[in-house]
């Protein structure tokens, strides 16, 4: 008999068909105002730091950690900052079926190339958001983890980072692979992406002590509210609830 209750959906949907942006399709609506929402508090909790750069993750996969980022990333560039999106996911890239753009290269392109300098401009792409670039995930690697936990992967973020007034990264989740370690401890925070009735409590828990195992800075959490209603869930304005809360830390001993 199991403890926990596994409501286990794993959905590949936004791997073939990109995440759904309703903040670019219905901006006015309540569930885009709580994409705001979300990134306002965010920005609250930089007062003294500044948050320039941040990842979304999660305990598992398809809990929404892409819907979450690349929806964050529009209401910011919205409010009329220059961001940079990462799609760092390298095992189910997802944000060039979002945005609609190429991803013969990308972040494994640079962080697989053997040139000691390289011209990283042109890897970047401009969405059909304003203010909104970003750098897709390129093909997908042997070695994610590895890729991800390297030197260069670090510098490129140090490198990046001035050019942006934010760097958003969507990672890979916490639970099944090792593959964000050290490269939480680099950015200034982490969000995590909590899918109502599908992260189980003890997934959450030990999510947040790796996390703080990996010296993360862990900003709060996003909870994402699919599922409860079933397949009717997927339709835009029903089923999604995102709200933010914060220090789940704190509620987590
Ligand atoms: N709030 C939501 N309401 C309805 N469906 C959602 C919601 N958030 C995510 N989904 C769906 O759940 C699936 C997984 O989401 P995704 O963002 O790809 O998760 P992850 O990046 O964590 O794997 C997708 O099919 C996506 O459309
Ligand atoms: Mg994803």
């Amino acid at each position: 008999m199991s403890l926990f209750k596994k409501k286990s959906t794993v959905s590949n949907e936004t791997i073939k068909y990109g995440a759904k942006l309703i903040t670019v399709k219905e901006p006015k609506s309540v569930i885009s105002e709580q994409f705001r929402t979300i990134r306002t508090n965010i920005s609250f909790m930089g007062i003294d730091h500044p948050i320039k750069t941040l990842a979304f993750t999660s305990a598992n996969i398809s809990e929404g950690k892409s819907t979450v980022t690349d929806n964050v990333a529009v209401v910011w560039a919205n409010s009329g900052k220059r961001v940079l999106l990462i799609d760092a996911d390298l095992r189910r890239p997802t944000s060039h079926q979002t945005f609609n753009v190429s991803n013969q290269e990308g972040l494994t392109t640079i962080l697989t190339s053997e040139a000691a300098e390289m011209d990283i401009t042109n890897m970047i792409k401009q969405t059909s958001v304003e203010n909104l670039s970003i750098l897709t995930a390129g093909p997908i690697p042997p070695n994610p983890s590895e890729l991800l936990n390297s030197r260069r992967m670090q510098a490129l973020i140090a490198s990046i980072k001035d050019s942006y007034d934010v760097v958003i990264l969507d990672v890979p989740p916490i639970l099944a692979v090792s593959d964000t370690q050290a490269l939480v401890s680099q950015i200034d925070g982490v969000v995590l992406v909590v899918k109502m009735g599908q992260t189980e409590k003890a997934g959450l828990k030990r999510s947040v002590e790796l996390l703080k195992l990996a010296h993360a800075n862990i900003l709060g959490y996003v909870m994402n509210d699919v599922g409860r209603n079933g397949d009717s869930a997927y339709g835009y304005g029903y089923g999604y609830g995102y709200g933010y809360g914060y220090g789940y830390s704190d509620k987590s001993k």
